[in-house]
């Protein structure tokens, strides 16, 4: 079940860097991409960057709404992601061809996909030459979502089964999945 998660915590869900799908909406369309170059950069109010890369079809949406979500991804939707990271909207609706369930968000008017295990909803934090110059885009996380049965004591748990591990994309559609859990010493 998807459960609000505190946004002070909001960046736990893509410290471990995995792949993510990126959802848009404007002009009467929604569309989802792949992108694995995210990271959280501030922790309260929570930040996060990503990279949309010019000429997507997400870049022209979150272009004209200023709005996107980072929806963490898990295993059994492999496929799929590498499909949504290789496709564009442009050409079809990747929610019907992918078989992709949209669930609304809170905040944003970009759809959280179901069956991942994490959503942020996001606003864009504009700086213009930034986006323009490194197709990097900052934003405020606003809401932040995390599916409970792989969430255990303020983290991460994935020991009830590998399905719902999130995965980390190496190239060429190679990935890992997030894998053991170590915990280090105080120094
Ligand atoms: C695993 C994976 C990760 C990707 N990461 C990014 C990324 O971080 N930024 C980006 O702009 N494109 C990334 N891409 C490429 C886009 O997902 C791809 O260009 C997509 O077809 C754009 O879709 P759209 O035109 O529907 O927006 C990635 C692709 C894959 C397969």
């Amino acid at each position: 079940m998807r459960v609000p998660l505190e946004l002070r915590r909001a960046y736990k869900l893509l410290n471990h860097g995995p792949t993510t799908l990126v959802t848009s909406a404007a002009k009467g369309r929604t569309n989802v991409m792949a992108a694995a170059w995210t990271m959280p950069i501030d922790f309260d109010p929570p930040k996060v960057s990503v990279v949309i890369a010019e000429g997507t079809f997400t870049r022209e949406l979150v272009d004209a709404s200023g709005e996107f979500t980072l929806c963490v991804p898990a295993r059994a939707q492999l496929d799929l992601v590498y499909a949504a990271g290789t496709d564009s909207g442009r050409d079809e609706d990747k929610w019907a061809a992918l078989g992709l369930k949209a669930a609304p968000a809170s905040r944003v008017k970009a759809p959280l996909v179901e069956g991942c295990v994490g959503w942020l909803e996001c606003r864009v934090l504009p700086e213009p030459d930034v986006q323009r110059k490194y197709d990097l885009f900052i934003a405020e996380v606003v809401a932040a979502w995390v599916e409970d049965s792989v969430w255990k004591d303020g983290g991460w748990d994935f020991s009830a089964g590998d399905d719902s591990r999130p995965i980390h994309h190496l190239a060429g559609g190679v990935f890992f999945a997030t894998g053991e859990r170590l915990q280090a010493r105080k120094p």
